[in-house]
């Protein structure tokens, strides 16, 4: 069950060694593989690190957290630096060849998203596709639990020094977020049996109708992405 899964995991502070088995690696890379994305671009990617020396390293630029050295294994996140025509026409086409199907039928679709990352300045665009990111990353974790593999997510890091570290310059792609992967140490991790937090329901969840609604003119909104996709 999706909840008790989320209720079990939680941001692991001490791992213990033992290694995650290649299915349960896969199995959890597969749903960040299958994670939705805008437009279906997926704008990342996940470089798997279990090195021992270059995760010393990478815990060298991410405040020393140990869950980087003592994991099995470290996924890391990687998001374009930016939208370009050519990236996006490379997945589209990419699309319309797995699916036989002309590309023709999605020119219309490709010339709207086009035109509207060209509209976004550089760092919109890669904070669009850090978002996208974030989505595969919460299905990784979300996976994990389900497979009873302990994560801990960790934006705590420097981006371009780790950038630099697995020579992401100039390769289209930058950190977004670290995931290690292991197992909770249950008798060192002063977190495992803390009680899990959140946002008390009735301030997290807001229910509209049309009366709580403003009035907008959607009239100078005629855009439309057609039938294709
Ligand atoms: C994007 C992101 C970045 C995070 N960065 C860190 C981090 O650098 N180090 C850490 O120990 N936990 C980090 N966390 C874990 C959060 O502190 C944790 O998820 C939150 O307190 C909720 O607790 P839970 O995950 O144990 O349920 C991060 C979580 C997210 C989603």
């Amino acid at each position: 069950m999706l909840l008790e899964d989320l209720r079990w995991r939680y941001a692991t502070k001490k791992m213990n060694a033992r290694v995650v088995s290649s299915e349960k690696l896969n199995y959890i890379l597969e749903a960040a593989r299958l994670s939705p994305s805008a437009s279906g671009l997926q704008p990342y990617k996940i470089i798997v690190i279990s090195d021992k020396e270059l995760l010393e390293k990478i815990k060298s630029v991410a405040f020393n957290q140990n869950q980087i050295i003592d994991c099995s294994h470290l996924l890391v996140f990687a998001s374009w630096d930016r939208y370009t025509n050519e990236r996006i026409t490379k997945v589209l086409n990419y699309i319309m060849d797995e699916r036989d199907q002309p590309y023709s039928t999605m020119e219309s679709y490709k010339k709207i998203i086009i035109n509207h990352y060209e509209n976004m300045d550089p760092a919109s665009q890669a904070h669009d596709a850090e978002k996208q990111c974030y989505i595969a990353f919460a299905m990784a974790i979300a996976a994990a639990a389900e497979q009873k593999v302990d994560t801990t997510p960790i934006g705590g890091f420097r981006h371009d020094m780790l950038d630099k570290l697995l020579q992401l310059k100039g390769s289209g792609y930058k950190s977004t977020v670290i995931l290690p992967l292991g197992y909770r140490d249950i008798n060192k991790d002063w977190l495992v049996n803390q009680k899990k937090v959140r946002t008390p329901k009735e301030d997290f969840i807001k229910e509209m109708t049309i009366a709580d609604a403003s009035e907008i003119n959607s009239q100078d909104f005629t855009q439309s992405l057609g039938e294709n996709f």
